[in-house]
């Protein structure tokens, strides 16, 4: 029998009775599949690696050991909310790595997207490798792999996800969610009580912010970037607008233009808003912003983050457009 094929008769999960179900049969198949040995994760924050920790922690506790890498291109307040809630709430056995500045130190003066999609991947695989070097006694690798991936396994996924862990680790490889569809990763996340802005958040790409801070990444635009996001991401919220939204964010170019601020001359970046709907990521639609709400990001970001002078709202559908800038 192919595991990796969906049976037809598995039925779609719909209902928290049978998300439930789900969690019971797996728990029971995790515990008899890993005994007493350890399980370890790499647990970047996304749905299908957070639903994957919990639904783990449920069954074998701390024999699972969770590496968080930092690789210092994550949105504002990611890795605490990790450590909040696998750390602290679920109590997790999680080893927190911040390795921000090797990734920065190698990324600095790298303007060539793919060069620097290359560098994020390669060390990430890199800081984990050090990671599970230093532990002892790991006979399995869980993995947040779900359906999609394993269909679309030579599309965009497999393309873009972070590197991809080594091949050579002697591990036995644990994918619970690996016939799931995403809504279905998503209400078993609900279901095993993972905070709703984990379990429902927007796509984003494994290299993270290193993809919108475009061109060579300097820490302090990073920071205008992720300060900005922030914003644009609160104020969806504040709307409603994150619940009608597939994606957005903000991106932010390599060059300055001129304003004024008190009264003086104040060369500043453009914040790029761009918002999108699709289906399937491989078209998409550019949603209608109220120009109220516009107005009141525009005043926010350029009041509120240092460095950014001018606010620009992406009008481009994909195609012509990418939904990502690089
Ligand atoms: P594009 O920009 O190709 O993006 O229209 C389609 C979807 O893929 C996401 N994306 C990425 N995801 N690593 C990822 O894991 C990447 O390098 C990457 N680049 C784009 C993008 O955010 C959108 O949802």
């Amino acid at each position: 029998m192919d595991t990796n094929k969906r049976p037809d008769s598995m039925e779609r999960i719909t209902t928290v009775q049978l998300a439930q179900d789900f969690i019971q049969e797996q728990v029971a198949a995790l515990q008899a599949q890993i005994g007493d040995k350890k399980v370890l994760l790499a647990l970047s924050g996304g749905v299908d690696s957070s639903v994957v920790a919990a639904l783990l922690i449920k069954a074998v506790g701390k024999q699972l050991v969770c590496v968080h890498v930092n690789h210092g291109l994550m949105r504002k307040g990611e890795s605490e909310q990790v450590i909040e809630v696998f750390g602290k709430e679920l109590d997790a056995n999680l080893i927190y790595v911040d390795a921000s500045d090797r990734f920065l130190d190698l990324l600095s003066g790298v303007s060539d997207p793919e060069q620097k999609r290359k560098i994020i991947g390669n060390e990430f695989i890199q800081v984990f490798n050090e990671e599970a070097g230093k532990l002892c006694g790991i006979s399995f690798l869980a993995q947040g792999t779900i359906y999609p991936d394993i269909i679309e396994s030579n599309g965009v996924k497999a393309h873009h996800n972070v590197g991809g862990l080594p091949e050579d680790m002697q591990f036995e490889l644990v994918e619970p969610l690996k016939l799931l569809y995403k809504d279905e990763v998503r209400l078993v996340g609900d279901v095993l009580g993972l905070p709703h802005n984990m379990v429902y958040r927007q796509p984003f790409p494994g290299p993270g912010l290193g993809v919108r801070c475009l061109g060579a990444i300097t820490r302090d635009r990073l920071n205008a970037l992720r300060e900005a996001d922030a914003i644009l991401r609160e104020e969806f919220d504040n709307s409603g607008l994150s619940a009608h939204v597939w994606q957005y964010f903000v991106a932010v170019p390599d060059f300055r233009s001129v304003g004024v601020k008190d009264g003086k001359r104040y060369e500043g970046w453009p914040a790029i808003i761009r918002a999108v709907n699709t289906v399937d990521a491989m078209t998409a639609t550019v949603e209608e912003i109220p120009y109220s709400l516009l107005h009141k990001i525009t005043d926010r970001i350029t009041a509120e983050v240092d460095g950014i002078n001018r606010v620009l709202y992406d009008l481009t559908p994909k195609p012509i457009g990418t939904i990502e800038w690089e």
